[in-house]
């Protein structure tokens, strides 16, 4: 049995992981740690909590004393840190929390790995860290780090102090850089399912700048089958790319979402532009594939047909997040 630390299991992408991997294993015993920002949401998880190898707390990682303690209470010898404050317009409006959560709260995880000599430290990371490509260009885990908003530094941060550790102290860190995700519980600030409700709602859908940003588009389930490669099978000190060869200008996203949901093009508004706005990414996913032998398994319109699907039958769910009351979920179970 593998005594895991997982961070940020209350979020977008941690939940999908908690709901994947507890599907499957019954040798990870899984013991949770999120803050519940606004980003975190205990419902996402409503499908593992009665398992017996599923613990949830809530607390911060930035929090030395209560890491410890969990260190301790679980003898926990495995961490996959998905924690973050991961969104880039709300580090444009103001970094601290991002410096506080992505950069000391990984510094405080890394500190308890060396105390408490953990076998594998997983640090989930972005291709953010790379910066942005003009129309040529892919990132390689060789391309140097070139983070232009806050919230990309404080990964980039977070990815270098890492390596750090592992070179100074041989802690066994491994990271992966993934690009944009999509898929069901994606938090309704993020490009796919801000469209999708918005065009649900009858609300205008803003579109950034000229709307031809492109991102390289991934499956959650496709990106945490890496993590979980990785985790397993992943060379101490090294960082693997994950994406599935996707990229896609934002406007021909959202007009395949209007598309699927029979709605008029005269809903996009263009709006004023992200500021710094990173104009493309693209990523190079050949290490993992010949070195660990992952790969993606889901196709773009499939699985993008299925999540906006996810959002029609599950408009409870996104409901309760407009309304807040997806927050007072943890006070009726564990209050
Ligand atoms: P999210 O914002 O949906 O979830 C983040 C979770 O972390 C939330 O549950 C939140 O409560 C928790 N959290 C935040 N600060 C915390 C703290 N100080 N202590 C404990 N918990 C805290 O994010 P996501 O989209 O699921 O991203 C998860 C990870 O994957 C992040 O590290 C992000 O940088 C990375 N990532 C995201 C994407 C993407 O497309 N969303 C792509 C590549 C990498
Ligand atoms: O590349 C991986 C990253 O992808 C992760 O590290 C981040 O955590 C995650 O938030 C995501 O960052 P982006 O900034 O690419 O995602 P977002 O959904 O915010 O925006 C996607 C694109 O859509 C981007 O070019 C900005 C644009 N956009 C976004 C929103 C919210 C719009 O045009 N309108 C919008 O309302």
């Amino acid at each position: 049995m593998k005594n895991i630390l997982v961070t940020g299991g209350a979020g977008f992408i941690g939940s999908n992981f908690i709901n994947y991997i507890l599907a499957k294993r019954d040798d990870y015993n899984i013991v949770i740690l999120d803050k519940l920002t606004y980003a975190g949401n205990l419902e996402n998880l409503i499908a593992s909590e009665a398992k017996k190898n599923y613990h949830f707390i809530k607390g911060d990682i930035s929090n030395k004393e209560l890491v410890n303690y969990l260190f301790t209470k679980f003898d926990i010898k495995y961490v996959i840190n998905f924690a973050a404050e991961s969104h880039v317009d709300r580090s444009i409006l103001g970094s601290e929390v991002f410096f506080k959560s992505n950069v000391l709260g990984t510094n405080i995880l890394l500190e308890a790995a060396r105390k408490f000599s953990v076998k594998k430290f997983l640090q989930v990371s972005t291709d953010e860290v790379y910066g942005s490509l003009d129309s040529d260009g892919i990132f390689t885990e060789d391309t140097p780090l070139h983070p232009n908003s806050p919230y990309a530094a404080s990964k980039a941060s977070a990815d270098m102090m890492a390596l750090a550790f592992h070179h100074t102290y041989g802690i066994p860190v491994v990271i992966t850089r993934c690009s944009n995700n999509y898929g069901p519980y994606q938090f309704p600030e993020k490009l796919i399912p801000l469209m999708i409700i918005n065009s649900l709602k009858g609300k205008k859908l803003p579109v950034y700048g000229d709307g031809m940003n492109v991102r390289d588009w991934v499956y959650v389930i496709d990106h945490n089958a890496a993590v979980e490669t990785v985790f397993e099978n992943g060379k101490s000190g090294e960082v693997y790319n994950v994406g599935a060869n996707t990229e896609m200008p934002n406007i021909k996203i959202v007009k395949l979402i209007l598309s699927e949901l029979g709605k008029s093009e005269d809903m996009i508004e263009f709006v004023k532009d992200r500021l710094g706005h990173d104009r493309r990414y693209a990523i190079d996913s050949t290490k993992i594939e010949n070195e660990l032998g992952w790969s993606p398994k889901f196709n773009f319109e499939e699985a993008m047909s299925q999540t906006i699907k996810w959002f029609l039958t599950n408009k409870a769910w996104w409901e309760r997040i407009i309304t807040g009351e997806y927050q007072n979920y943890y006070e009726t179970q564990y209050g």
